[in-house]
């Protein structure tokens, strides 16, 4: 087959595309949402299903989303058409892709303002503001920053102003040179901190929350929250990851990037649960306190720890960073799509696109504040566009990615792109995609509308 090139340049070097693809998944998913989530469900129950999704269904999924983005070389939405086409299927595939795009909307949305916060966070501390912090303290000047809606737009604004300027320039220009600095810098100061947690804080009892399974815990609702994060974490189920793999070289191993990313964003999210719930049990505050657990427990540490002042504003300043490159990956299938369909150019679609999600934003901000009694499906509106997009919308777009993978991808194609032969490891990840991950989704979809229970079958 004569094979097509990206319409957007292609990442230089195999590194630069292991970069990318680790910059998108490593963001607020491991250090802001995973130890709230783990915290609201019970901790360690939720965190070895999470593990075991991320195995089974996460990993699969990444092969086979940069597999079919290579294959494609489009945005996800052509992509999945042109290549559902090649294989003798319909082109309808290609709504898989719009769903994805939707998704990404309604994700970016809420990142943004959550990573407004730690650029609030990220100034507050240059201005010294968590010396000699307790936990009252923090604890009004988060709701300081919560109760003001205003100021949370501002930093909303800033965010996405930031977002927009990378994704206008072209991803693999812009992107690049932030993830290799602040990658390394961010593991670092996570070490650091882990080694407060150890000597500081109550170790022990974080560790059996986080890793000791209650399995009583295990509601069906943390389940599907659960799986909904390993879809989260790794930025799969979208086509975040299907875009990125649009603009890989020829030659790199798609498995072994996608291992070594999985491992990567897995250890990050754990450290950051060994970080944070030792400073929870240290401070007797609440593990299920919700979205705003890292903001009221990091700066206590940095409070209480020699040289803090300074860690802080490079730990808050790093996890913009992080968060940064995750938001560029869910701003880019659109704005592509925009480019390659309509002829825009990638400026003024990364500026419309960026504005519609900018003024979503604004339903989140307010589920803070003004809005914050407004309350539907138990909870507030950004409750429910979290819930939509990450449990329901990504695992979705995940079973339909790895059922076109498995099924509609004939043999022949998934391993010329995979490029492993037919042994083992193919043999491995074709049986991954084909059968446990679709199941396994399924399963957790339907045990988490109860049906499962009723029927009898659990
Ligand atoms: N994986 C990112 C994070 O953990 C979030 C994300 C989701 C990015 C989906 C792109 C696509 O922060």
């Amino acid at each position: 087959m004569a094979k097509r090139t990206s319409l957007h340049g292609m990442w230089s070097s195999r590194f630069a595309f292991i970069l990318a693809v680790a910059g998108s998944a490593v963001g607020l998913g491991n250090i802001w949402k995973f130890p709230y989530m783990a915290g609201q469900n019970g901790g360690g129950a939720f965190v070895l299903f999470y593990l075991a999704c991320v195995v089974a269904i996460g990993l699969p999924i990444m092969i086979s989303e940069i597999m079919i983005g290579r294959r494609g070389r489009r945005n996800p939405i052509a992509t999945m058409r042109i290549v559902g086409e090649e294989e003798g299927s319909r082109p309808s595939w290609g709504l898989v892709g719009v769903m994805g795009i939707f998704a990404g909307f309604l994700i970016l949305s809420f990142y943004s303002v959550i990573a407004g916060w730690a650029l609030a966070y990220f100034v507050f501390s240059l201005g010294g503001k968590f010396n000699a912090a307790t936990p009252e303290s923090i604890g009004s000047l988060f709701g300081g920053l919560l109760g003001n809606w205003k100021a949370m737009a501002v930093w909303h604004t800033i965010f996405m102003a930031l977002t927009i300027a990378i994704v206008a320039r072209g991803v693999e220009r812009g992107l690049e040179r932030f993830v290799r600095v602040a990658m390394p810098g961010l593991l670092l100061l996570l070490i650091i901190l882990l080694v407060y947690a150890i000597v500081a804080a109550d170790f022990a009892r974080g560790w059996v929350f986080l890793l000791q399974p209650n399995f009583a815990a295990l509601t069906r609702q943390a389940m599907l929250e659960a799986m909904g994060q390993a879809f989260f974490t790794l930025s799969v189920g979208m086509g975040a990851i299907m875009a990125y793999g649009a603009y890989l070289p020829e030659g790199t191993s798609i498995l072994r990037t996608s291992i070594w990313v999985v491992v990567a964003d897995t250890s990050i999210a754990l450290l950051a649960g060994l970080i944070i719930f030792p400073i929870v049990f240290a401070n007797g505050l609440d593990p299920a306190s919700g979205p705003g657990l890292i903001f009221e427990t990091l700066p206590l540490a940095f409070g209480g720890m020699p040289g803090g002042t300074m860690l802080a504003p490079i730990f808050f300043g790093l996890l913009v960073f992080a968060a940064w490159t995750s938001a560029i990956g869910l701003l880019e299938p659109a704005v592509a799509w925009s480019v390659e369909s309509h002829g825009r150019s990638r400026r003024s679609a990364a500026m419309v696109i960026g504005l519609i999600i900018w003024g979503l934003g604004f339903l989140t901000i307010f589920s803070f504040n003004l809005m914050s009694d407004f309350r539907f499906l138990g909870g507030t509106i950004f409750d429910n566009i979290d819930h939509l997009a990450s449990n329901v919308l990504l695992p979705l777009g995940g079973l339909f990615i790895t059922i076109f993978a498995g099924w509609v991808m004939c043999k022949n194609s998934s391993s010329e792109e995979l490029d492993i032969g037919t042994g083992p490891a193919y043999g491995i990840w074709r049986f991954l995609a084909r059968w446990l991950a679709p199941a396994a989704v399924l399963v957790v979809f339907l045990h988490a509308t109860g049906l499962l229970d009723r029927l009898g079958l659990i």
